[in-house]
C-alpha cells in the first residue's frame, strides 16, 4: 500500500493532465458509467478510488444527485485536487476501511450505487473488500467495477505491457468475485478512442501516468522511453483504441 501511496502522491498534481485536454473522452467515458449504473438523482452514490474526482465531477453534474457523491480514496494529495462542490463529499480512507466498518458512510448508508473505476486491481484482499462492500448496498444497489483488461493497447514499451499482463487481474475473475458476493454479476467491454501527441505521451510516460509505470527505475524507465521514441519514431500523433471491461452487479430482486 505504501509504494501505491508514494505513486499516487507524486502523480496527483499532473493527474488531470492527462486525458482532460481531450474532454470527450472523459465526458464520453462518464456517460457510459452513468448508463451502466442506471443513475437518478435520488441515488446515493459511492466513487472508492475516485483518485482527482475527475469522473465523478462529470457523473455529478450529469446525474445532480439530491445528496453529494462520496468521494473515497486514501491519497490526500489526490483527494485535494477535488474542486470544492456542494454535489462532492471527499473521504479519506481505503476501500478496506469501508468494507471492513472501520469508517462508516457519513450518513450512515446504505448506498445505491457504488463506482469503482481503476482501483480494484491496488486491493490486495480484493475478495474480502468486495464482500465488505457489497454489503453497503440498499436493496436496489448496484456496483460497477472498470477495469483494463490483461492486455492492453497503449503505446507503452514491451517491459511495461509484460508486466501490466503480470500484474492486471482478469475481468472475468472479478465477475466471479461479484457473484461470490451474492450479486447477479455481468461483463462488457467498451472502446474509448484515444489520440494523443506523441511529445505529450513521452511526457505522459516520464510522469508514470499507469501505475505499472511505478515498477521501474528511472534508468530502466528512460531506456523504456528511448524503445518508445524508437517504435513511434514516424508517428507524431498516435492512435489507439482504450477498452476497458464494464463488470457489473446487481443485488437480486428479492
Ligand atoms: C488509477 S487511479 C483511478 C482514479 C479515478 N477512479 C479515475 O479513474 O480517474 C487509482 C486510485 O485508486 C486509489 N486507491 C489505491 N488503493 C486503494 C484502496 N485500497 N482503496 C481505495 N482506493 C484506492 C488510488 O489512490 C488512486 O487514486
Amino acid at each position: 500500500m505504501d509504494r501505491t501511496v508514494e505513486h499516487y502522491e507524486r502523480i496527483a498534481a499532473t493527474y488531470n493532465e492527462h486525458w482532460t485536454y481531450n474532454p470527450d473522452y472523459v465526458r464520453g467515458f462518464s456517460h457510459a458509467i452513468t448508463d451502466a449504473l442506471r443513475l437518478t438523482a435520488s441515488d446515493a452514490i459511492a466513487d472508492i478510488g475516485c483518485g482527482t474526482g475527475l469522473y465523478t465531477r462529470r457523473l455529478y453534474e450529469d446525474v445532480r444527485p439530491t445528496r453529494p457523491i462520496l468521494c473515497v480514496d486514501p491519497v490526500r494529495a489526490m483527494l485535494d485536487q477535488i474542486p470544492a462542490s456542494p454535489g462532492l463529499q471527499p473521504l479519506l480512507a481505503e476501500a478496506e476501511d469501508l468494507a471492513s466498518g472501520r469508517v462508516a458512510l457519513p450518513d450512515g448508508g446504505p448506498l445505491d450505487a457504488i463506482l469503482l473505476k481503476e482501483s480494484i486491481h491496488h486491493m490486495p484482499d480484493r475478495r474480502a473488500t468486495f464482500d465488505g462492500l457489497a454489503g453497503l448496498l440498499s436493496g436496489h444497489g448496484r456496483v460497477l467495477i472498470v477495469m483494463l483488461p490483461k492486455s492492453i493497447q497503449h503505446p507503452l514499451f514491451a517491459e511495461a505491457h509484460e508486466r501490466f499482463e503480470q500484474l492486471q487481474p482478469d475481468p472475468t475473475e472479478i465477475a466471479d468475485m461479484v457473484a461470490a458476493a451474492g450479486l447477479r454479476s455481468s461483463v462488457s467491454y467498451r472502446t474509448f478512442h484515444a489520440a494523443v501527441e506523441r511529445e505529450r505521451y513521452v511526457h505522459m510516460l516520464e510522469s508514470r501516468y499507469m501505475s505499472v509505470l511505478g515498477e521501474f527505475s528511472e534508468d530502466e524507465l528512460r531506456a523504456g522511453i528511448d524503445q518508445f521514441r524508437h517504435s513511434y519514431r514516424d508517428t507524431p500523433l498516435l492512435r489507439f483504441d482504450d477498452h476497458f471491461a464494464f463488470v457489473k452487479g446487481w443485488v437480486p430482486a428479492r
